[in-house]
This record gives structure tokens, C-alpha cells and sequence, in this order.
């Protein structure tokens, strides 16, 4: 089998992270993770990369005279490590239009809400706060706009009386993880593409 060759970006926890390294340990998964790269050293998903034995960057913004530097030195280091999928995992800086531009269909982004329901931060206060009886996440195509892009795939959870912003972001993670190893073997194997806006 050809397994695609991925590369993850992380800000922080890298629990979507550490679920896409996993399935990815199963011999029949159509991709395998060559490489973590986090904006901030201080990810705690670094750790969990390194101590899987894969390759680990730190692109910081601030070590760039401004963020399409930035998002150059990450295409760099992606084309050093062959990438031919990227997986954005709590990765929580907008990359430009010529990053995007660049990797137009090969770049993936998890989000934590049914989109295009709540873009942005604290999705689980402001589902609570609409009052929805349903919320969950999305894996999308990445484009220069935040939390768009063309959808590869959503899972639901319902909303439960009593829920809390934490008791929801749980069950919504829990899909999270099985969502995100599902969507990329589906772009990895090619029965989900996007080659144009
Ligand atoms: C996840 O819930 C992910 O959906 C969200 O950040 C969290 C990262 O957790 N991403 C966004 O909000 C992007 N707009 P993790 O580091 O444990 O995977």
C-alpha cells in the first residue's frame, strides 16, 4: 500500500494528534505521520510526538519578520519532510492565503462545532447558549478563511440536559478523535478530494 505521508500541526494538548498517531499504527491505514510541527514550544503535544519517536519542529511567529515568513518556513519544512497530507490539530493560527494557496487540498482542520454553526473560539459556551439540541465536529478542507473550506465529514452528539461547556466539549472530543482518523483515510485513499474553489 502507498501510505501517504502526513504531517500534523499542534498548539497545545494533541489529543487529536495522538488519536491520528494511533490509527495510523494499524497496518491497513492508508497514511502514515512523518512529523509534528507546533507554533509554540510549550505545546504538551510535543512531548507526546517525541515520545513516539516522530520528528518535531517549533515554528514560532515571532522568530518571523511576519506570518507569510512564518508560513514559509512551515511549507519548508514540510517539503523537507516529503509531506503530502497536512493534518491541523488544535493548531490555533490562520495560515495565509499562500500557504493555503500552495496547499490547496492536501491540508485538513478539525473543528469543534457542526459548522458552518459557530466558527471560532468557545464553541461549546455559545451552542449551550443558542439552546441546540445537537452539536459535534467537523473536519474540513482548509482555506484562508477561518473554519471554512469545503466539509470532508461531521459527526453529531446530542446536547444533554444539565450539559456544561466541559461536560459537552468531552462527548465532543471523543468524536473528535474517531472523526478525524476517519476523514483523513478517506482523503489518503482519494474518495474524498477537493482540487478547486
Ligand atoms: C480540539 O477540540 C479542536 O477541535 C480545536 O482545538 C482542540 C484541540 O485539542 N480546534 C479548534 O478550535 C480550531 N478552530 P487537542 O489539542 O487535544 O487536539
Amino acid at each position: 500500500m502507498n501510505r501517504k505521508r502526513v504531517a500534523i500541526l499542534i498548539s497545545g494538548r494533541g489529543s487529536n494528534m495522538a488519536a491520528l498517531i494511533a490509527a495510523a499504527k494499524a497496518s491497513d491505514y492508508p497514511a502514515e505521520i512523518i512529523g509534528v510541527i507546533s507554533n509554540t514550544p510549550s505545546a504538551a503535544g510535543l512531548e507526546t510526538a517525541r515520545a513516539e519517536g516522530l520528528a518535531t519542529a517549533v515554528i514560532r511567529l515571532k522568530d518571523h519578520s511576519d506570518k507569510t515568513a512564518a508560513d514559509a518556513a512551515i511549507s519548508a519544512r514540510l517539503r523537507e519532510w516529503q509531506v503530502d497530507l497536512v493534518c491541523l490539530a488544535g493548531f490555533m493560527r490562520l495560515l495565509g492565503p499562500e500557504f493555503c494557496t500552495a496547499w490547496q487540498g492536501r491540508v485538513l482542520n478539525i473543528h469543534p462545532a457542526l459548522l458552518p454553526e459557530f466558527p471560532g473560539l468557545d464553541t461549546h459556551a455559545r451552542a449551550l447558549a443558542a439552546g441546540v439540541a445537537e452539536h459535534g465536529c467537523t473536519v474540513h478542507f482548509v482555506t484562508a478563511g477561518m473554519d471554512e473550506g469545503p466539509i470532508v465529514g461531521q459527526a453529531r452528539v446530542p446536547v444533554l440536559a444539565g450539559d456544561t461547556p466541559e461536560t459537552l466539549a468531552a462527548r465532543v472530543l471523543a468524536e473528535e478523535h474517531r472523526l478525524y482518523a476517519d476523514c483523513l483515510a478517506k482523503v489518503a485513499r482519494g474518495e474524498i478530494a477537493w482540487t478547486g474553489q
